[in-house]
């Protein structure tokens, strides 16, 4: 079987593209994640997003159980920074997450420094811009070399 992956995106990345395209470019997220499986015959990715932080648990108790699933790639947003409820729902899922920023969070202002997820994530990618999320596909799957 095919690895497979969930793509978890949370509040405002929705508006990526038209949203501060300074920080997070002008190429929206969906269009990204399509040439990204495209790329990716081998894998299958899934996609979801969600404003609310409600929305995020219940997705993550959803898929977080299935065998099938190899991994989950987060941006959870700002809940990121603030969202003990988030970090809850990945501390009790079997499933690994990966957290992804678009941006650098650390050279952004104070209150982006500090993770909420990032202790009960497997790793953490920011910084590259869209490509963190394929660079977090990546990390999920066997090591190439
Ligand atoms: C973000 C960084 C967060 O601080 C911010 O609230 C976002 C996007 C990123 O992808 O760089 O909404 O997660």
């Amino acid at each position: 079987m095919k690895p497979r992956i969930l793509i978890i995106n949370g509040p405002n990345l929705n508006l990526v593209g038209r949203r501060e395209p300074d920080v997070y470019g002008s190429r929206s997220l969906d269009e990204y994640i399509d040439s990204l499986a495209e790329s990716m015959p081998g894998v299958t990715i899934d996609r979801m997003q969600s404003n609310h932080e409600g929305d995020i648990i219940d997705m993550l108790h959803e898929w977080g159980y299935d065998k099938d699933l190899t991994g989950i790639v987060l941006n959870a947003g700002a809940y990121t920074h603030t969202s003990l409820a988030i970090a809850d729902a990945i501390a009790a899922i079997n499933v690994p997450v990966v957290e992804v920023h678009i941006s650098n969070v650390w050279s952004r202002d104070a209150v982006r420094h500090h993770s909420m997820l990032s202790p009960v994530c497997r790793g953490v990618i920011a910084g590259f811009g869209l490509d963190s999320y394929r660079l977090a596909v990546l990390s999920l799957l066997p090591p190439a070399l």
